[in-house]
């Protein structure tokens, strides 16, 4: 044997394991995944002309193994325990009582806290430092042989590293995180195949899979939470004396760990921690359902042992459920702005992450027939974070007798007129237009909306309300409001109708592109109105936009450019833009410079204060278009800062680094001898 290839693959191995390290344990990666993927690469091709060389335990071996028909039980080394749970503040109080009375002492106990994470528990052997054997819980006794496709699970290192005991059975929690989850039942949904409810019945599903290389598809993950057993023959690797020191053993010898554990002190610690996770909920990689919190000191958990299966030193505090069972009253059909037609559960209202829940969404038919759902079902309903509540799963167990197919309405509900699918779509719309007062409404209220016209105090509640009393019936209809109208309606004082009137004539200065935003043309959301804006620059120029023209603008395809001009070829909606328009809508011209035209290249502006003349984002496009940076913080780097009312802290900045500062009024002047001009 060629003793440099030997050499070469040791190498190689050694690197990438070291790599694997750093990615999955210091949550610090050393390489880019380029360089990483290149390691790989070379190794496996290494091994592929070197079969003598293939060692089960080398990287590359993390996709192959072969299942042999059903897992086999095994029996854990010691007893995987489970934790009780407490929901409440004063349930966690009485457990710390409990391990004080226990522990004949009034003296604070310092916690570990963890976040508890939504996955499933394994127990991980490994031998001399190399993995050879991966359970499930099971009943806590004996649970299932998943070696094969835990190897899969890239952050599960095959190898420990540093000074390991010779026998180590670590615990933790396989988990998919919620990216993973959410590609995976993007593709199922496209491949018309079954969805998982949540990322842990995912992460349940694709751990117990015949097949290891379709574990290894799906995008797994691991933190190790425990010790089950270590046996150290050679004495070199003496567990450390807190729960805490042992996480960091166990990131020393290879094994990833929560990054948000935390040691705390007594009860007021422990719910800090229990707050501060909860806040970060929805913003962690990985779902978690609560926090554990263990008695850090390993002598104080020895003491406190165990009750059945649960150890006395450790508590799970969970958080709100995220799901819930409830039933569907009725489904509703609520028309958009657009005229899509959706349908709405009615629920049995139940207390679901937080809030109760009444309503929650069904997108559309094709959503219907994937759940299969039908009225007076029992379902699951999921509410997690601002993520609007859901159902993801029918108990067909409780299906009644009297169970109705929810079908789809010939006629629009709001306007009887016809409603239609349209071909290769999953929508149905109603084919009203704007004639149907469910659209109408719902352009309005986009017209108002804060991305688009931004009118303060008009929101859809008071949208409606107008609508119901024949005082709105195009979005036009909005600048001929008067103040005394508004303050005649229910449940409005002089006060807020002067705001709204204020506000109202306030809007009425945009930017082009919020404006063609505004309209609400069917596919046309921000992005693309700005890309017309850019290009068309001037309403009239736009009025005569054909569909050529508009397909070679970026980002406008076929459908789009389809959608703009039935849109602009409508009687009705030119006549409502030359209404906006005789009302007072404008924005200020802005002359779109070629590159060696924009006199403010190169410069980096601030904007700070308060400007009374224009909206602080107008003034930002304005310089963007001019060429200039403009950026948020003031340093020796800036050219300027427009300094409005009530500037503080950048302008200070400012003075002290000797940077020229100017004012509103000379801003604009500024702008207007470089051709911009702004209206007041
Ligand atoms: S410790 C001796 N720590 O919760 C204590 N468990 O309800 C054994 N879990 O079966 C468990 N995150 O699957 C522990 N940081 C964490 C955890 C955690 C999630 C799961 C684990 C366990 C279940 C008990």
């Amino acid at each position: 044997m060629n003793q440099s290839i030997v050499e070469k693959i040791n190498q190689l191995r050694t690197q990438i394991e070291e790599h694997n390290y750093q990615y999955y344990v210091l949550d610090n990666p050393s390489v880019p995944d380029a360089e990483y993927d290149r390691l790989m690469r070379e190794l496996q091709a290494l091994e592929n002309s070197n079969p003598d060389l293939v060692d089960a335990n080398s990287p590359t071996q993390k996709v192959s193994g072969k299942m042999d028909g059903a897992f086999q039980p095994v029996n854990h080394l010691t007893p995987m325990l489970s934790l009780d749970n407490v929901f409440s503040e004063e349930d966690l109080e009485s457990f710390i009582q409990r391990i004080n009375r226990r522990l004949h002492s009034e003296q604070e106990i310092e916690f570990t806290c963890e976040p508890k994470l939504d996955g499933l528990a394994v127990s991980i052997v490994y031998q001399d430092g190399v993995l050879v054997s991966a359970a499930t819980r099971g009943d806590g006794q004996t649970g299932e042989d998943v070696t094969q496709n835990v190897r899969t699970i890239k952050s599960v290192p095959l190898k420990l590293r540093g000074n390991y005991p010779s026998l180590l059975d670590v615990r933790g929690e396989i988990f998919m995180p919620k990216d993973s989850f959410d590609k995976l039942n993007e593709t199922a949904i496209a491949k018309g195949g079954k969805t998982f409810v949540n990322p842990r019945n995912a992460a349940a599903g694709s751990l117990r899979q015949l097949d290891p290389s379709v574990t290894a598809e799906r995008s797994l993950a691991v933190y190790f939470y425990a010790i089950g057993s270590a046996q150290d023959d050679e004495g070199k690797s003496e567990l450390k004396q807190s729960h805490f020191d042992r996480l960091q053993q166990l990131k020393d010898w290879g094994l990833p760990v929560c990054p948000e554990i935390e040691v705390c002190m007594g009860k007021k610690g422990c719910l800090d921690f229990y707050s501060r996770i909860l806040r970060r909920r929805d913003s962690l990689a990985y779902e978690i359902d609560g926090v554990v919190l263990k008695v850090n000191l390993i002598e104080l958990q020895d003491e406190l042992g165990f009750v059945a299966k649960a150890p006395r030193w450790a508590i799970a505090h969970k958080f709100p459920a995220q799901e819930e069972m409830t039933k569907l009253q009725a489904v509703d059909f609520q028309v958009g702005r657009t005229g899509a037609i959706t349908p709405v559960a009615r629920l049995d209202p139940v207390f679901v992450g937080g809030v109760t829940v009444s309503n929650a969404t069904l997108h559309n038919m094709d959503e219907i027939d994937r759940l299969g759902v039908m009225v007076g079902d029992t379902v699951i309903i999921r509410r997690a974070g601002d993520v609007i509540p859901q159902i993801v799963k029918v108990v067909n167990e409780r299906r009644p007798d009297n169970a109705r197919m929810v079908t789809i309405p010939s006629h629009c509900p709001v306007c009887g007129s016809p409603v239609e699918k349209e071909e290769d779509q999953a929508i149905y719309r109603c084919t009203g237009g704007l004639f149907c007062d469910a659209q109408k409404r719902e352009s309005i209220k986009h017209f108002a909306s804060r991305k688009a016209m931004d009118i303060d105090g008009l929101g859809d509640k008071l949208v409606d309300l107008l609508c119901e009393q024949g005082l709105l019936n195009s979005v036009a209809d909005i600048f001929i409001l008067n103040k005394e109208t508004i303050a005649s309606l229910e449940r409005m004082a002089d006060k807020s109708a002067e705001n709204l009137i204020s506000a109202i004539n306030k809007a009425k200065t945009t930017t082009f592109a919020k404006f063609i935003y505004s309209l609400g043309i069917r596919e046309v959301g921000e992005v693309t109105a700005n890309n017309l804006a850019n290009h068309f620059l001037t309403i009239e120029k736009l009025l005569m936009a054909n569909h050529d023209e508009l397909v070679q603008i970026k980002d406008i395809g076929e459908v789009v450019a389809q959608h703009i001009v039935a849109f602009l070829g409508n009687e009705h909606n030119l006549d409502v833009i030359d209404k906006l328009l005789d009302r007072g809508v404008h924005w200020p011209e802005v002359k779109i410079m070629s590159l060696e035209e924009q006199p403010l290249i190169e410069q980096t502006w601030v904007l700070t204060g308060t400007l009374n003349r224009m909206k602080r984002n107008d003034a930002k496009q304005i310089l963007l278009s001019l060429g200039a940076k403009v950026s948020g913080s003031v340093s020796k780097k800036t050219s300027i800062v427009v300094a409005g009312d009530s500037a503080g802290s950048k302008l200070a900045k400012a003075n002290e680094l000797g940077v020229s500062v100017i004012d509103e009024d000379t801003f604009i002047e500024r702008l207007s001898s470089l051709g911009v001009k702004v209206t007041d």
